[in-house]
């Protein structure tokens, strides 16, 4: 069965055309990343017009590079939330009227739990099904989760202020880097020192202990650069502290992961989400899981970030609703499906 799937909760106007919740066919992904640069964030107006002028040419050429005709699309998958609301409100208007035009049925998909099912896409010998903790680390959501295939996602903790991917991107910012700041982080960083600054992150009172907080070390950051005001900051000091916040920010990462793992005693761990694609997360993810034997899923580096395929992917598995009753929710919990 070939599914289509259509992503626009953020800046990406993303598809993709997947056969069997697996097999990739053709993605396709255009940003309106430049339109925003200038501001430093994602402006939610131009993303959503940015969406409208897009979305018909992306699809066009992506059933002309998989050569797939829309009568051999099977079902529609949409992301319905969470996200920024004209966004969504945009790529759901795509996705009924494609699904009225074509008389194929249109599921609604949670991009959290899509970001998760990623990682497994790629997976083959890692099935989806069985109970495994989950990590989201995007621009917009910091999570862990108890999973358990389609038969339910159960929330353990999450960020208190910044989401990483935001921490990244406020960072850089800091440093005079660009946007979006985490792949400037990882480039800078990689030539520093990551014991160069030591960033504790706070002990959490009350609350979730796999609840996250990023906006402590951001702010230590900070402190550091205004320190170095007048003088200029020299690319060493930016690059040692691009890395060591780096560091610190993946390790608070992966032992709330590991700890996640150890207490529920579950020897599964996903991760998904755009910060996935950081090369030193990756890393040590992979290190722990092999010295603790536990099986990883990463998605590859392109199924990380927002892309459609893992919409599609998904939602191969899920049932279609009907379009009176599919509405978009921008602020969906990881748990609803
Ligand atoms: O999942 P995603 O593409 O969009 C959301 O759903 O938010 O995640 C985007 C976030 C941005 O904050 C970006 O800075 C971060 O992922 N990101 C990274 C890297 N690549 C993207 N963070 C750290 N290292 C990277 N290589
Ligand atoms: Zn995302």
């Amino acid at each position: 069965m070939i599914v289509l799937g259509i992503e626009t909760s953020c800046d990406e106007t993303a598809l993709g055309l997947v056969e069997d919740g697996r097999k990739i066919l053709a993605t396709q992904t255009a940003s309106s990343l430049k339109l925003h640069q200038p501001y430093g964030g994602v402006v939610p107006e131009i993303a959503s017009r940015a969406h409208v002028e897009l979305l018909t040419y992306e699809l066009e050429t992506l059933l002309a590079s998989a050569k797939v005709a829309a009568s051999q699309v099977d079902q529609i998958a949409v992301t319905y939330g969470p996200g920024l609301a004209g966004s969504l409100a945009v790529g759901l208007a795509a996705a009924k009227a494609l699904g009225i035009a074509w008389g194929k049925p249109v599921i609604g998909v949670n991009h959290l739990q899509a970001h998760l099912y990623a990682a497994f896409m790629t997976q083959g010998e890692i099935p989806f099904e069985g109970p495994a903790i989950g990590l989201v680390v995007s621009g917009g959501h910091t999570a862990l989760v108890r999973m358990d295939g389609l038969k339910g996602f159960k929330l353990l903790g999450q960020t208190l202020d910044d989401a990483v991917g935001e921490a990244f991107d406020k960072v850089a910012k800091l440093l005079g880097l660009g946007f979006p700041g985490g792949p400037e982080i990882e480039r800078v960083g990689a030539g520093g020192n990551p014991k160069a600054f030591r960033f504790t992150t706070p002990k959490i009172k009350g609350g979730s202990p796999y609840d996250f907080s990023f906006s402590g070390i951001k702010t230590a950051v900070m402190y550091k650069v205004k320190a170095k005001e007048g003088g200029g900051l020299s690319a060493d000091f930016v690059a040692d502290l691009a890395a060591s916040f780096e560091s610190s920010v993946v390790e608070e990462i992966v032992m709330k992961s590991l700890a996640a793992c150890s207490q529920f005693r579950i020897r599964r761990l996903a991760a998904g989400g755009g910060v996935v694609a950081n090369r030193r997360l990756r890393g040590r993810l992979t290190q722990v899981a092999s010295d603790f034997k536990i099986d990883l899923a990463l998605p590859e580096i392109p199924l990380s970030t927002d892309n459609g395929a893992m919409i599609a992917g998904l939602g191969f598995r899920l049932k279609a609703r009907l379009l009176s009753e599919l509405t978009t929710v921008a602020d969906l919990s990881v748990e609803m499906s």
